[in-house]
């Protein structure tokens, strides 16, 4: 390979591996930071997470642990591989809207039907959770 196609070959390298890594940059996987919120303010599934992680909202890692943050809660199961645990993001809503319906005795708030979050504001949670 001559030293002008091994540069362009680089270069194509590097294009395909930003455009690959630009979706993982934003916050699939974890928790997003505070610029990531400001950054991508549109995007449900880091919106989402802004939510899961504002102590005025849905506060959830006082419970749960999620990557990206590190409170550790430890009175729920650590929030991962949901979309093993849920048949579907309808099934997950309803986990966050009213977990009374999976287990009555749940210490977890019913975060929609206590009007804690708008069904809006769950959906977006929702989207972010299917990403752990
Ligand atoms: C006061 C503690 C508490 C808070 C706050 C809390 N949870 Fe939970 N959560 C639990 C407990 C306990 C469970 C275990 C199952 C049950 O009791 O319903 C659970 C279960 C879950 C599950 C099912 C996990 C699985 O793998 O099956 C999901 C999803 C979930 N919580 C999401 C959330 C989200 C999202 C928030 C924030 C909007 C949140 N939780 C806030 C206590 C909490």
């Amino acid at each position: 390979m001559g030293i002008r196609s091994a540069s362009h070959a680089a270069r194509w390298i590097t294009i395909g591996a930003t455009v690959l890594l630009a979706p993982l940059a934003m916050a699939a996987g974890r928790a997003p930071t505070a610029q990531e919120c400001a950054a991508h303010p549109t995007n449900p599934a880091v919106q989402g997470g802004c939510i899961v992680i504002n102590r005025k909202l849905g506060n959830c890692m006082a419970c749960h642990v999620i990557a990206g943050t590190t409170m550790d809660g430890n009175i729920g199961p650590q929030l991962k591989d949901l979309r093993a645990h849920f048949p579907n993001k309808a099934a997950l809503f309803a986990q966050v809207y009213d977990p009374t319906m999976n287990d009555p005795h749940t210490a977890m708030p019913p975060f929609g039907k206590d009007r804690i979050l708008t069904k809006a504001q769950i959906r977006e949670v929702v989207d972010f959770l299917w990403t752990l």
